[in-house]
């Protein structure tokens, strides 16, 4: 079995982040979304991955390389346009030849291996098989209509959804795929669905198998939903202080305090991550906050926030929360007159003052 992962798209719903970054290299908890896809297949004892790139797809394969470090082989497909992700499958098939494949959109997260769904997938000797997960907003996703425990249909972002669940980003296919994607036509926004392929399937004939993912599933497609997903991963982060903690320092629940790290005269108040060489002083970081490398935060609060490499929170008066902070932002309070708040904003940025 090989793998197919996606790392292209827009990512425009994560601006302006991804002006400078691919979605999918974002840390959660410190490590880039991509890392936590190419985990999961190492456990499945997949070896041969397809990773699909968007036209600034060298920063992919900078960050990933051959996939050596993993005992992965990486193959880039580079996609010219986001044309759905059909087309994404649809031009990955000289790479996945005859074989069967798992497909994984590279920003999901889900908990636990992928182990159980492929011996689904095998034992039910299904041509497809889903991984459904019930949702508050079907409306959003692909949607499954079940009859006695079989899919039936699938309608992609349905207003009037047929079910509860979600098709999430998960799915594995033998080769019939190919001759799903290669005979749908786009739909009205000018992509090849996936959905669209999986009622081809259903139309000609063809099986389609389903798990429903019982944990927790993350699609890290909005800004809520990375803090969500750096909340979900940090609760199950094993606390580990490399860094420096001084006496007048109170350091409760899990936290980890990377190599480097001075903690000074701060609460830190887990789940937590502090990144290498960051400096937190005379500071408060509140639960399920990853902080990343070379930062400083001083005379300053900060929860449920992502804030990455090189970004500095000094002597800021009100505290930082539901943030996502990009590389070296700087929030600093203002001396000097007129008191005033002063913005340096970047485009498509977000700033909401209380
Ligand atoms: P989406 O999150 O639906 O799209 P996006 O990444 O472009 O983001 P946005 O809507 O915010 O602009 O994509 C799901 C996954 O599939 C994600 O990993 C990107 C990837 N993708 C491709 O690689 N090629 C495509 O043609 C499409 C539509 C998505």
């Amino acid at each position: 079995m090989k793998a197919l992962i996606t790392a292209g798209g827009k990512g425009t719903r994560l601006r302006p982040l991804t002006h400078t970054q691919n979605k999918h290299l974002l840390p959660i908890a410190n490590k880039p979304i991509l890392h936590y896809a190419l985990e999961k297949m190492v456990d499945a004892g997949i070896k041969e991955v397809g990773i699909i790139t968007n036209q600034e797809g060298d920063e992919v394969k900078e960050a990933l390389g051959n996939g050596e470090q993993w005992g992965l082989s990486i193959a880039y497909i580079p996609q010219e346009a986001p044309l759905g992700l059909a087309h994404v499958v649809k031009i990955s098939q000289d790479f996945i030849g005859d074989d069967s494949f798992i497909f994984y959109l590279g920003d999901n997260m889900v908990v636990g291996g992928l182990k159980k769904f492929i011996k689904a997938f095998e034992e039910q000797g299904s041509n497809c098989h889903l991984t459904l997960s019930k949702v508050k907003d079907p409306e959003r996703f692909g949607v499954p209509e079940l009859r006695d425990n079989r899919i039936i249909s699938i309608e992609e972002k349905p207003s009037r959804p047929k079910s509860k669940f979600a098709v999430t980003g998960i799915y594995l296919y033998d080769s019939t795929i190919f001759e799903a994607v290669n005979n749908i036509q786009p739909s009205a926004r000018g992509e090849l669905e996936i959905s669209d392929a999986h009622q081809y399937l259903l139309d000609h004939g063809y099986s389609i198998s389903y798990s429903e993912i019982t944990g927790w599933w993350k699609d890290t497609g909005k800004p809520e939903d990375v803090l969500e997903a750096n909340r979900l991963i940090l609760e199950h982060t094993a606390a580990r202080q490399n860094g420096d903690i001084d006496d007048k320092s109170y350091v409760t629940g899990n936290v980890v305090v990377d190599d480097g790290a001075k903690i000074i005269n701060s609460v830190i108040r887990g789940p937590v991550i502090i990144g290498k060489n960051t400096i937190i002083e005379n500071s408060f970081i509140g639960p399920f906050t990853s902080i990343g490398d070379d930062c400083i935060v001083r005379n300053s609060e900060v929860e449920f926030s992502l804030v990455l490499n090189s970004v500095e929170i000094l002597d800021v008066g009100v505290r930082i929360e539901g943030s996502l902070l990009g590389t070296s932002a700087r929030i600093v309070s203002s001396s000097g007159r007129p008191q005033s708040n002063r913005f340096m904003v970047g485009d498509q940025s977000l700033i909401e003052i209380a």
